[in-house]
């Protein structure tokens, strides 16, 4: 039997991050530069059951039996095997790799999930659809990042654009003319958990200052909707600014975003904002096709230790 694989992209949060834990809508695209890989090799001379997996980049080498039961890895293969009710799977091998960074606002969880979802039903013989495989994944997502939207997990099964509120069905967004973003890693990590969880601390302390700031994130957002739609992409720029601004409100920035932001716009950025949990992790800034190599390069002398640049693309088009 041939080995099966799948893979799954990294994603950035366009608008809306934060705001969209609390029922607001926000705008996420796949990141298709990285990505998370699993591929599944039939191990015909071992017992059934016998499923070793692999994961070099976490020094990772082990049969799954002996994984800790919250170990995503191990809550991910224990959802799909019950979601098609498998009682033994065949042996097997599951090798694991990833370009996405890990806890930097990139997806690197979910997209990890996807994939394994994906190459281990396929394996089993019963691929799932977009929809199962999200709602597994966001299954895990739960187990490890308390109060998920679930934005991550859609926008990396689906691969295209989203416009999203959290519990309705997905809408993909029509994109009328590609644009263009640099990511900027600053190289800090920081677990969304954290960040979600501090933002639910202030909003215990001060709901109707925290309300307020998400109610703005809320117009940002849907105010990017229409002019992505309507191919206006110019005007996204003044948008992030302030969906930036609302988000260092929020307590989620830190000096090093900001360092990272700032460089963007001083470096000609039409707008540029932290993207995911914050603390630390990646900023997004919207650029003119010409500038996107000057600007990912003042990012780098502004302290990014890495830079993608990346294009948001109509529907469909490659
Ligand atoms: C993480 O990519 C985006 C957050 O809004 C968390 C979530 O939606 O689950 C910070």
């Amino acid at each position: 039997m041939p080995a099966i694989s799948a893979s799954a992209p990294g994603k950035i949060i366009l608008f809306g991050e934060h705001a969209v834990v609390y029922g607001h809508p926000a705008i996420a695209a796949p990141v298709t530069q990285v990505k998370a890989k699993a591929i599944v090799t039939a191990n015909p001379m071992a017992p059934p059951g016998y499923v070793r997996i692999q994961a070099p980049n976490i020094g990772l080498e082990t049969d799954v039996n002996e994984l800790p039961a919250d170990h995503p890895l191990a809550i991910t293969m224990g959802e799909v095997v019950r979601f098609l009710g498998v009682r033994h799977i065949p042996a097997c091998t599951i090798r694991i790799t990833s370009s996405i960074p890990v806890a930097a606002g990139l997806g690197s969880g979910a997209a990890v999930s996807v994939a394994l979802i994906r190459a281990v039903s396929a394996f089993l013989g019963k691929p799932l659809d977009d929809e199962s495989v999200s709602s597994l994944a966001f299954q895990v997502e739960k187990t490890y990042h308390g109060t998920p939207s679930g934005i991550d997990n859609t926008v990396i099964t689906y691969g295209q654009p989203i416009y999203f509120v959290r519990g309705q069905p997905v809408v993909r967004l029509p994109v009328s003319e590609p644009f263009i973003v640099v990511i900027g890693d600053t190289g800090v990590s920081c677990p969304t958990s954290v960040t979600v969880g501090d933002v639910a601390q202030a909003w215990r302390t001060d709901p109707e200052r925290i309300d307020q700031e998400f109610e703005q994130i809320a117009r940002i957002t849907d105010a990017a909707r229409q002019v992505i739609e309507r191919g206006k992409t110019e005007q996204l720029g003044p948008l992030m600014v302030t969906n930036h601004q609302h988000l260092q409100k929020l307590g989620v920035s830190s000096p090093e975003l900001d360092r990272l932001v700032e460089a963007a716009q001083r470096a000609g950025a039409l707008g540029a904002k932290l993207s995911g949990g914050g603390r630390g992790g990646n900023m997004i800034a919207l650029v003119e096709w010409d500038r996107a190599q000057a600007i990912a390069e003042a990012l780098t002398m502004a302290g990014a230790v890495r830079t993608i640049i990346t294009e948001i693309k109509p529907q469909g088009r490659r």
